[in-house]
């Protein structure tokens, strides 16, 4: 019985949650690039602390990466507007397209100071609005 359950669970978590091998190779490559243009050591946890939202603050680094990353994934330009498409293209690889243009749609407005407290506020948003699961 929790044999069955267990591979349920695993079958759902591959169907339901995580990202898309696109997902995460897109991301593996960008952040190897901030990492080099930021100066960040390469195996820092810095990439799985934003893919998962885990001990992300307001630490200057991680708004750097994000919006270092954020840039070349194309969601936002250089005069710092989010490019809704783009970043409803990128999260519907993996999600309910509808659902993923409703979180984005919303978060894209959070605004902020500078370029990278969007970055950072966008990030947040996400995660706080986001209906599945990761
Ligand atoms: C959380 O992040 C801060 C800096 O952003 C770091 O100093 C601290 O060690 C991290 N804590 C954990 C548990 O990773
Ligand atoms: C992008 O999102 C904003 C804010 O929700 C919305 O007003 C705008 O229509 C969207 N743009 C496109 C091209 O969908």
């Amino acid at each position: 019985m929790t044999r069955i359950l267990l591979v349920l669970a695993l079958i759902l978590h591959i169907c339901f949650a995580d990202y898309s091998k696109y997902q995460l190779d897109t991301f593996k490559d960008i952040s190897m690039q901030c990492y080099r243009n930021l100066g960040i050591p390469e195996d820092s946890d810095i990439l799985q602390r934003i893919e998962y939202n885990r001990n992300i603050t307001e630490d200057p680094l991680i708004k750097e990466f994000l919006l270092c990353g954020q840039k070349l994934l194309g969601w936002i330009d250089t005069d710092g507007n989010f490019q809704n498409e783009t970043i409803i293209r990128f999260f519907s690889d993996r999600y309910d397209a509808e659902q993923v243009k409703e979180v984005v749609e919303l978060c894209v407005l959070s605004g902020g100071e500078t370029v990278l407290d969007k970055v950072y506020n966008f990030h947040q948003c996400y995660f706080k609005h986001k209906k599945y699961a990761l």
